[in-house]
């Protein structure tokens, strides 16, 4: 659906340039919810404005749907209104001074996707029907919660009946509960109507909720590339597991016979390493195991409870061992006072060589 190739981008601040894209290649697949994932000044804005035509790259080629719309080397331009993409930005760019339905009608009767006149009227009131809007067609726009107005911008993008969808953190203006409704309904909305969407986020929640697939952009890459399962239990390095939830980090050292040497003691893992290697071990809050008492088996270690939080469906205990604190989460509803013991199982231990 979509290709992009050897895409660069460099800006001018001053007299200092500014990559914000370094040769990204990236194919999003037809029907695909594809999120770009990553800190801020990643280049997710900047690779997503490439695709929809509202910036130049500086090299590269893209291809949607097999239609070359940018080439450098061949010299391909098409503009934007002629990508036959819908998009929706953080800020809704919904007009005051109109109704739910006139903003709606926008793309549909300005511009190059203009339809004719009398077709405006269904493909409006069936684009507000997907949102769940469709009883507020003639209500003033400022008269709409945020969420309202989120939905107002994404019946716009649909209007022009889209296969490729845009989206740049759209949910962002929204509070936390608003958010999470929203994020349920586009995902549910996208694969209803089978649109390949191209998602912008910072929020690694977010992502994995929506995505079929991530990509996580730093520096202006792609540094990762995964279904939401496949970067959470396997991410490739130690910055992508950092970015996906939260992780107990050791300093280690690789030894004879499957062991790793770290400050809590000898650990054994699963993962084949080399002796000699120094690193980091890294292990998910959810992966300890926390017990009254000890069940004399590998990878066990003597704590003392620093503190317990209960949040309802799951307790998190801090846990201090060989002077380290280390986090672990559980369902188990025991209360557990003083000395406890806590197992790392073997095959829930990432070790990251340096
Ligand atoms: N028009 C511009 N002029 C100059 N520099 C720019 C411009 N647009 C983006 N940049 C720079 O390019 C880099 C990538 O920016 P981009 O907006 O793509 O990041 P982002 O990942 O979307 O970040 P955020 O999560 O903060 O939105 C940043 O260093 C940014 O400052
Ligand atoms: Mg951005």
């Amino acid at each position: 659906m979509i290709e992009a190739l050897n895409l660069k981008k460099s800006f001018k601040v001053g007299q200092k340039q500014v990559d914000a894209l370094c040769s990204v290649t990236q194919q999003v697949d037809e029907g695909e919810f594809f999120v770009l994932l990553g800190p801020s000044g990643s280049g997710k804005t900047t690779l997503l404005r490439c695709v929809a035509g509202l910036e130049t790259p500086d090299e590269g080629e893209i291809i949607i749907s097999g239609r070359t719309v940018f080439s450098r080397k061949k010299g391909i331009f098409v503009s934007p209104e002629d990508r036959q993409i819908g998009m929706v930005f953080q800020s809704y760019a919904i007009w005051p001074h109109m109704s739910v339905f006139q903003n709606v009608a926008l793309p549909l009767t300005y511009g190059r996707q203009k339809i004719a006149r009398s077709l405006v009227r269904d493909r409006v009131l069936e684009a507000l029907r997907l949102v769940q809007l469709g009883e507020m067609a003639d209500r003033p726009s400022p008269l709409l919660s945020g969420g309202q107005q989120q939905r107002v911008a994404l019946a716009r993008a649909l209007a022009v009946n889209p296969r490729l969808v845009l989206m740049d953190e759209p949910l962002s203006n929204l509070d936390a509960r608003l958010r999470e409704e929203m994020r349920g309904q586009i995902r549910d909305l996208a694969k209803r109507l089978s649109m390949t969407v191209l998602y912008v986020t910072h929020d690694q929640v977010e992502a994995m909720v929506l995505a079929d697939r991530i990509g996580v952009m730093s520096k202006g890459s792609i540094v990762s590339i995964g279904s939401p399962e496949e970067l959470y239990e396997g991410p490739a390095s130690k910055g992508v597991a950092e970015f996906f939830g939260s992780i107990n980090w050791l300093e280690a050292e690789a030894a004879e016979g499957g062991v790793i040497k770290t400050s809590l003691g000898n650990l054994y893992v699963k993962q084949v390493i080399h002796p000699g290697q120094s690193g980091m071990i890294g292990t998910r809050p959810e992966d300890l195991e926390v017990a009254a008492s000890s069940s004399n088996r590998d990878n066990e270690f003597e704590g003392k409870l620093v503190s317990r939080t209960f949040l309802g469906d799951q307790i998190v205990y801090a846990i201090k061992v060989s002077g380290v604190t280390l986090q672990c989460k559980t369902m188990n509803k025991e209360r557990l006072e003083g000395h406890v013991t806590i197992r790392i199982p073997k095959d829930r231990i990432k070790f990251f060589p340096s």
